[in-house]
């Protein structure tokens, strides 16, 4: 995906300004900065969750494969299946756990009968890192697995329909130390089909799991280089700053 010159702005407030940032398959991309700057706002930019906030206008350009997500007749359905969202708080729907994963497959028209769409939910869960803890329980409703279980649901859910990029916000914000490293473990196997975004407050967690890092400040991106430049030899003082605690 390639954004150029994006702003946001929510009524008179500008959220986001002048962000131009390309985002590739094979990489993780980790957007990091103080709470307040941007960040969430932008990621939505890209696959227009923004369109459901009343308030919220997007400009600029963002494009997928070379086509403007913005323009008139871009679908917003398929848009949301070809870039997929996982959000800070598990989000499964109050239906079973092969449920929550046939739902997109199905009203996309991917599965080519019953046994097509069993196989779907049995890989998208394989994918997860679910499949053997869920694979005797799949009629049970997802909202009563663990937090980190659903989180793993949820991103089934996401991969099920064969996105072309994922973006989390803050994916492991509600999980243990072990449902993280699970998360954490999932993206590196992930990394090779899709691009990924992630949002994350956690630094050790951007130098872990991604390739480029995105610092954001104050609406603005300060700088966007190699996770290993950012967290070592940072061009910039804000960037330094934030990465070495002294705010956010
Ligand atoms: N729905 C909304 N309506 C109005 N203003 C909003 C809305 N969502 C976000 N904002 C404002 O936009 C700015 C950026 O918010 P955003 O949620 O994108 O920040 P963030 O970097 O994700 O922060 P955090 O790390 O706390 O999640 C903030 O000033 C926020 O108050
Ligand atoms: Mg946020």
């Amino acid at each position: 995906m390639t954004a150029r010159h994006v702003n946001v702005f929510y009524g008179a407030n500008q959220a986001i300004a002048d962000v131009s940032i390309d985002v590739r398959r094979d990489e993780v991309t980790a957007f990091i900065g103080p709470s307040g700057c941007g960040k969430s706002t932008f990621l939505r930019t890209l696959n227009r969750m923004n369109d459901t906030v009343a308030a919220a206008r997007v400009e600029g350009e963002i494009r997928l494969d070379g086509a403007d997500i913005y323009a008139r007749d871009m679908d917003v359905v398929q848009l949301r299946a070809r870039v997929g969202m996982v959000f800070q708080k598990p989000n499964p729907f109050p239906k079973s756990i092969y449920e929550n994963v046939a739902y997109g497959p199905r009203i996309h028209g991917l599965a080519k009968g019953k046994a097509d769409l069993d196989r779907i939910v049995e890989e998208a869960l394989s994918r997860a890192g679910l499949w053997s803890e869920v694979k005797d329980r799949l009629g049970t409703s997802g909202t009563a697995l663990s937090g980190g279980q659903q989180q793993r649901l949820c991103i089934a859910r996401a991969i099920a329909v064969e996105p072309e990029v994922i973006l989390m916000d803050e994916p492991c914000s509600a999980l243990d130390p072990i449902a993280t490293a699970r998360i954490e473990e999932l993206i590196h196997e992930l990394r090779g089909r899709y691009a990924i975004v992630i949002v994350t407050h956690n630094m050790q967690q951007a130098a872990r799991v991604s390739q480029k890092t995105a610092f954001f400040h104050l609406g603005r991106l300060i700088e966007y280089a190699d996770t290993s430049d950012i967290f070592t030899n940072p061009r910039e003082e804000r960037t330094k700053d934030y990465i070495t605690g002294r705010y956010g």
